[in-house]
């Protein structure tokens, strides 16, 4: 599915921590193109810069943001994500904490991003939490990385998954940014198309490392996931699936 319901549990917050190791594995990366546009829209090169990743998870987003030399600290809230980070990435530094109160120090960081988390704070926090921690002229960065519903099967599924858990269908508007930002930021915003290829047991390891299907629990799920398959074995007749993505990525200096 597209964007999340607005209003989340932190029961579903920390849903992931059960699923870590999956989620390390299936989950896709970002296209190198994102970080060339949080370079753009932040007006500054990342190597060197001091990059806190909020809600780091496992690490898909830090390990990118390491490999163009930022230093980063990576926060994350979750027991279950935090090991996971820890075994994949030990050299890189990690503290426990949540966006909506940084373990940081004031005008400690000259970029703040956030890979698929901001959704899980309460911005009327973590919007004034990044302000504190950028030193001025810092810039915050928020994406999310969707399924690209104008490639048809990628629609198809979307709606499926709609159906299955009883989600409202996506808004009319068309070219609106994909989440809500939060008021009070004058955010830029970019969306960056991309695809990857991925065996169909990886396609599925992936759709069950959402939250919502780790909220159901696995036997639940798999009365979305057997049929699924099925269906994608006759689509994709060697195996393996072209998932299309887009990456909605907005950029302030707040
Ligand atoms: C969808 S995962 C994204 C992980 C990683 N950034 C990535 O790109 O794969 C969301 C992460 O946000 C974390 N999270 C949940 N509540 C949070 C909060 N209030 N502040 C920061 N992170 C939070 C979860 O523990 C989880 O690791």
């Amino acid at each position: 599915m597209t964007p999340p319901s607005p209003t989340r549990s932190s029961a579903q917050a920390r849903s992931f921590d059960t699923a870590a190791a999956v989620y390390a594995a299936a989950r896709p990366s970002y296209p190198p193109s994102l970080l060339d546009a949080v370079e753009e829209l932040a007006g500054f090169g990342l190597a060197g810069s001091r990059v806190a990743d909020v809600g780091a998870g496992t690490g898909l987003g830090t390990v990118l943001l390491h490999a163009r030399g930022a230093r980063v600290t990576a926060v994350e809230p979750g027991d279950g994500m935090a090991a996971e980070f820890r075994r994949a990435l030990p050299g890189v530094p990690l503290v426990r904490g949540d966006g909506d109160r940084l373990p940081l120090r004031s005008g400690s960081c000259d970029v703040v991003t956030y890979a698929q988390a901001w959704h899980w704070t309460d911005p009327e926090r973590s919007l004034p939490e990044a302000r504190r921690v950028l030193r001025p002229g810092g810039a915050l960065a928020l994406w999310w990385n969707d399924s690209d519903a104008s490639v048809p099967w990628a629609a198809g599924q979307d709606a499926r998954l709609r159906r299955f858990f009883g989600a409202p269908e996506p808004g009319e508007e068309t070219g609106a940014f994909a989440r809500e930002l939060p008021a009070g930021a004058d955010f830029t915003t970019r969306r960056l198309p991309w695809s990857r290829r991925v065996p169909l047991d990886v396609h599925l390891a992936n759709l069950a490392s959402y939250s919502d299907f780790l909220m159901i629990g696995p036997e639940a799920a798999r009365g979305f996931l057997d049929p699924e398959r099925e269906r994608l074995a006759a689509l994709f007749p060697d195996g393996v699936v072209e998932e299309p993505y887009v990456v909605s990525l907005a950029v302030a200096h707040p």
